[in-house]
C-alpha cells in the first residue's frame, strides 16, 4: 500500500503556509504508523507552478518553496530507515515553458534542433494564424500556441495537450528519451525507490498530427480519449527501456525498483498492455474510482480487471482517491456533506473493499482521515489551472488539495509550524478540527483506525496476498467474495440490513456489525466457511 504524498499540503515546517519536504519528513513516523509500505511524493521540482509542479522547469532538482537536495537526501535516508519506500512522481509527457530547453526553442529558428525536442509546427491559413490541426487541450481551449519568432513576427506554433505553459515533449527526437534517462539514474542514484509515471499513455503522438474527428473530447470527458494524440504503441518501448535501467540497479542492491503509472486508456485491456512482464510494474486502474456507488458498477469494473490485467499474469492497481479527484467521502454522499453520515459510510466500506482485492492499493493523504471534498472554497482563492482555463465552470481539483488538520481547533490545525505563520495556501474550513490527526488517532471509531486494522490485517493474513478473488451468492444489493479459502468480504451498497453472508462475528467491519447481519453502507470481513 503506497500513501500519495502531496506536497505542499501534507505538513509546513518553514511558516511560508506550503508544506515541504521537511515537513513530509518530520510526518514519516505518522505514516509508518498507519502501516504504508511506501510515499508516492506530488511533484517538488523547481517550477513557476501553474500546475502545481506538473510544470517542471528543471527536473533534477528541488524547487526552494520545497526545500532542497540536501533535505531530499535526509527524507529519504529518514524513510529507509523507517523501511519506507519513496517514489518520486516523474513528468516526461512536458516540461514547463521555463525549461531550459524550451528557452531555447524559442529562441531558436524553425526546423533547428532545439525544436525538433518539442511539437513545434507552421499554422494553417494564408497567414500560418490558425494553429496546425483542431486538437484542444485536456485542460480546455486549443492544444496550440503561437510564438514570436526573433525578427518580433507572429511565428510557429507549439503543441501543448495541457496548459499553454507546459509544452509537450517530442519523444521521436532521441535526445528527448536520453535525457528522461538522465533524470531517472539522477534520482535512482539518489536511492529512491521507484516512480509515479504522470500521463504514461502520452509522450507519442501520431506522426503526422492529423485532425481528430472529436477535437474537444479530452477536454468534455476529462479523460485522454483523443486517439491521435495518446496510447501510441511507440509508447510501450519507452517502458520497456524504463523497466530495464531499474532492473539494472536491482541487479546491483537487490533491491526492486518499482514504476507505476498513470494510465488512462479505453478498456481493461488495453491498460494490461502497460503491464507487461517487461514494462510498467503497475498502473492505476481508474474505473474503479470512476464507478458510481453500485454493486453491479463495482462487480463489473473488478471482474473486469481481474480477467484483463490480473488474468495476464500482472497486478492491479487500485485507488478510490487522488489530488484530482473529489473525495469519496463526498462522492459517495448525496448531496455533498460535511462527511457526516452516508457518504462516510459509503467510504468506510469502498475502503475495507479496496483493501480487500487481490493487488496493489493506493491511498491519498487525508483518506486515512475521512476528509470530505471542501466544497465552498471562494473563487478567489482557486487555483486549479482547470477552473481558470473553462472560464470558471469547473471547480474540480482545489477542494480536494486543501492542507490537512494535524492539531488544534482552529486553522492552520497544526499544518503550519514556523514561528510566524503565514495562512495555509488554500483556506481550511472550521470542521477540518473534526478531522485531525490527533482525534483521529485518539479515537478507535475514526477512519484511521479503520485504515490502520485493514493495513495490519493485509500485511500479516496470507489470504489477502498474491492471488484471485470468487464471487460468492449474495443477496440484491450485496457483493460478496471470498480470498484463499476462509476470507470472505461483503459490501451492502443498500441503506437496509441484510442477512450477513458468513455467520459469527466479522474480522473487521467498516461499521457497527452485528453478528448475522450486514447493516446498510457498510463492509466486513470474517474468516470462515464460505
Ligand atoms: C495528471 C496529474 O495527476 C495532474 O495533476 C496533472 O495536472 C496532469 N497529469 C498534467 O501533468
Amino acid at each position: 500500500m503506497i500513501y500519495q504524498v502531496y506536497v505542499r499540503s501534507f505538513l509546513d515546517s518553514t511558516g511560508d503556509g506550503v508544506g515541504d519536504l521537511a515537513g513530509v519528513r518530520a510526518g514519516l513516523p505518522y505514516l509508518k504508523k498507519l502501516g504504508v509500505d511506501g510515499i508516492w511524493l506530488s511533484p517538488f521540482y523547481p517550477s513557476p507552478q501553474h500546475d502545481h509542479g506538473y510544470d517542471v522547469a528543471d527536473y533534477c532538482d528541488v524547487d526552494p518553496l520545497f526545500g532542497d537536495l540536501a533535505e531530499f537526501d535526509l527524507l529519504v535516508g529518514a524513510a529507509r530507515r523507517l523501511g519506507v519506500k519513496v517514489l518520486l512522481d516523474i513528468v516526461p509527457n512536458h516540461c514547463s515553458s521555463e525549461h531550459p530547453w524550451f528557452r531555447e526553442a524559442l529562441a531558436a529558428s524553425p526546423g533547428s534542433e532545439a525544436r525538433a525536442r518539442f511539437h513545434f509546427a507552421d499554422g494553417r491559413g494564408p497567414d500560418g494564424d490558425e494553429p496546425p490541426n483542431n486538437w484542444h487541450a485536456m485542460f480546455g481551449g486549443p492544444a496550440w500556441s503561437r510564438v514570436t519568432e526573433a525578427d518580433g513576427r507572429p511565428g510557429q506554433w507549439y503543441l501543448h495537450m495541457f496548459t499553454p505553459e507546459q509544452p509537450d515533449w517530442n519523444w521521436r527526437d532521441p535526445e528527448v528519451a536520453a535525457e528522461f534517462d538522465r533524470v531517472l539514474r539522477f534520482w535512482l542514484d539518489r536511492g529512491v525507490d521507484g516512480f509515479r509515471i504522470d500521463v504514461a499513455a502520452g509522450l507519442f503522438k501520431h506522426p503526422e498530427l492529423p485532425d481528430s474527428d472529436d477535437p474537444e473530447a479530452d477536454a468534455r470527458t476529462r479523460d485522454s480519449v483523443n486517439p491521435l494524440a495518446w496510447n501510441q504503441p511507440e509508447v510501450h518501448e519507452v517502458w520497456r527501456r524504463w523497466r530495464s535501467i531499474c532492473e539494472d540497479y536491482t541487479e546491483r542492491d537487490g533491491f526492486e525498483r518499482l514504476l507505476v503509472g498513470e494510465v488512462s486508456v479505453p478498456t481493461a485491456r488495453e491498460h494490461a498492455q502497460y503491464v507487461r512482464p517487461d514494462e510498467l510494474h503497475q498502473a492505476f486502474f481508474f474505473d474503479l474510482l470512476s464507478a458510481p456507488w453500485d454493486p453491479d458498477a463495482f462487480q463489473k469494473v473488478i471482474s473486469e480487471a481481474m480477467q484483463d490485467i490480473a488474468g495476464t499474469g500482472s497486478t492491479v492497481t487500485w485507488v478510490l482517491n487522488n489530488h484530482d479527484q473529489v473525495r469519496t467521502v463526498t462522492r459517495y454522499g448525496e448531496p455533498a456533506t460535511e462527511g457526516s453520515g452516508l457518504g462516510a459510510a459509503r467510504a468506510r466500506a469502498a475502503a475495507l473493499l479496496m483493501l480487500a482485492l487481490p493487488g496493489a492499493a493506493y491511498i491519498y493523504q487525508g483518506e486515512e482521515l475521512g476528509l470530505p471534498e471542501v466544497v465552498d472554497l471562494p473563487d478567489d482563492v482557486l487555483t486549479d489551472p482547470i477552473f481558470h482555463r473553462t472560464g470558471s465552470r469547473a471547480r474540480i481539483r482545489d477542494g480536494c488539495r486543501v492542507p490537512l488538520p494535524w492539531s488544534g481547533q482552529a486553522s492552520p490545525f497544526g499544518f503550519t509550524s514556523g514561528e510566524e505563520s503565514a495562512k495555509p495556501w488554500l483556506p481550511q474550513p472550521e470542521y477540518f478540527a473534526e478531522y485531525a490527526t490527533d482525534r483521529a488517532l485518539a479515537d478507535t471509531r475514526s477512519f484511521w483506525h479503520l485504515y490502520r486494522d485493514g493495513l495490519q490485517l493485509r500485511g500479516t493474513l496470507p489470504q489477502l496476498g498474491e492471488g484471485t478473488l470468487r464471487w460468492l451468492d449474495a443477496p440484491p444489493g450485496v457483493l460478496a467474495f471470498a480470498r484463499g479459502d476462509d476470507l470472505v468480504c461483503a459490501v451492502n451498497f443498500g441503506t437496509a440490513p441484510t442477512p450477513a453472508p458468513v455467520s459469527g462475528t466479522p474480522l473487521l467491519a467498516s461499521g457497527p456489525c452485528p453478528a448475522g447481519v450486514l447493516p446498510g453502507s457498510t463492509a466486513a470481513w470474517w474468516i470462515g466457511n464460505s
